[in-house]
């Protein structure tokens, strides 16, 4: 069984996009978490190819965690974490 982790999401409509609101909410996000609920593991699923989200992922200080990376639904799913789950 896994242990409990929060899983970062992230979808703006396109007409509110690339104006760094995303990366500014991730961040957020990521502070709340660490005041709020340290001992969570926080992740956050990424494709490949989405160069965007990985950028908003590492803007919220979230880190590749190569470990965990694994096969989701829609292929190859890269895992970024806040805190790196032993
Ligand atoms: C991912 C998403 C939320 C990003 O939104 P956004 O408004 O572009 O985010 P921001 O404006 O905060 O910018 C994010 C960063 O990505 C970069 N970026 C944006 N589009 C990019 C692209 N096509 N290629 C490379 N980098 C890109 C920006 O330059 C910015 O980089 P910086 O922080 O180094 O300046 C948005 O694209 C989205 O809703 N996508 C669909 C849903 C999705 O894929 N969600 C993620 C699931 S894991």
């Amino acid at each position: 069984m896994h242990n409990p982790f929060l899983n970062l999401f992230y979808r703006f409509a396109t007409s509110a996009s690339g104006q760094g609101f995303a990366g500014d909410a991730a961040s957020e996000v990521t502070a709340w978490v660490s005041r709020r609920v340290p001992d969570l593991p926080l992740i956050a699923r990424v494709r490949p190819a989405n160069m965007a989200s990985q950028r908003v992922a590492i803007r919220a200080g979230l880190t590749r965690a190569v470990h965990l990376d694994t096969i989701g639904y829609d292929g190859p799913e890269w895992i970024y974490t806040a805190k790196l789950p032993t």
